[in-house]
């Protein structure tokens, strides 16, 4: 139980890698990466940090998620996790070949409640040359992991049995959302590195995912370049209520949204309570031109 320890690595399935090259550097500051010797040569790769790769874009029909990188701390860890999901009767394959085309050590795949393609994984590769980001962005990683995702689900409680209960990912808490409740879970001291919600009507998919930067000015320095053209702002800018992060949210190549921001809280571990919260924003995180209407102020807002 709780063997995972970040959320290691994204990949995405998109029909334009032009579109995802020039907004992952010219937008968020990231750096094209090397190819993994063994990955398929059309893939695009970006760098956050000093590891090979943190989001992988691989040319397809369509757009969308493609997999989730956990990574565990070594072999053993990702052995017991393999018997956590033995246990819960959840299929699990250990994939040498896969490992290779990811650059890393070991690794063993499963699908979540939905279909959703899971890679656990140890030995992230770290090549010697350093990341250098086109605009001098700095990530903050590390421990950290990459950000966090956002999952709709089709079943918040069977999300719940299999990422808290077989995985060990810890409850940090609750958006309550309309009628819907947000949970957010972590795997290390960054607030969580896992949101999922069940939407009515809304098919299990990617909501959102988040990359944390170092400060402010370059949160800013990203909005200006989204506000000049280069992506579609989603949600303007505004500081969350459970995680504290100020951040705003655009669209990304593959139709999903990508969260910006800095300042995101971290967990005290030893004296963590869980909260249940009303709202996700204090401030800010307005679609943008909702903000009023004929009958008043509204402020519709979608999951942290
Ligand atoms: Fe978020």
């Amino acid at each position: 139980m709780g063997e995972v320890t970040a959320l290691g690595y994204l990949g995405f399935y998109a029909t334009d890698l032009a579109a995802w090259r020039t907004w992952g550097t010219d937008l968020l500051g990231m750096q094209v990466a090397d190819a993994p010797s063994e990955a398929s040569g059309e893939a695009l790769f970006l760098r956050m940090d000093e590891r090979g790769w943190r989001l992988a874009v691989e040319p397809a029909e369509n757009d969308g998620l493609a997999y989730t990188g956990w990574e565990v701390a070594d072999p053993a860890a990702l052995e017991r996790l393999g018997n956590d999901l033995a246990d819960a009767g959840v299929k699990a394959v250990e994939d040498p070949a896969l490992a290779r085309r990811r650059n890393v050590e070991q690794l063993v795949r499963c699908a979540d409640p939905d279909g959703n393609e899971l890679e656990f994984f140890c030995g992230a590769y770290i090549p010697e040359q350093p990341f250098v980001s086109p605009l001098g962005v700095t990530f903050v990683t590390g421990d950290f992991g990459l950000g966090h995702i956002l999952q709709n689900v089709a079943d918040a409680g069977a999300a719940k049995r299999f990422y808290l209960d077989v995985l060990g990912f810890r409850l940090s808490d609750i958006i309550e959302f309309g009628p819907n409740r947000v949970h957010f879970a972590r795997v290390n001291p960054r607030h969580h590195s896992l949101a999922f919600v069940e939407v009515a009507d809304e098919p299990p998919s990617l909501g959102h995912f988040m990359v944390e930067v170092a400060d402010l000015d370059t949160v800013g320095r990203a909005l200006d370049r989204v506000n000049a053209g280069m992506a579609r702002l989603t949600e303007t800018l505004g500081k969350h209520t459970n995680d504290h992060m100020v951040s705003f949210y655009m669209r990304n190549p593959s139709g999903s949204q990508t969260e910006y921001g800095c300042a995101g809280r971290i967990v005290d571990e030893a004296n963590w309570k869980i909260n249940t919260y009303s709202a996700t924003a204090y401030w800010g995180h307005k679609v943008p031109g909702s903000e009023y209407s004929a009958d008043g102020p509204v402020s519709p807002r979608v999951p942290a």
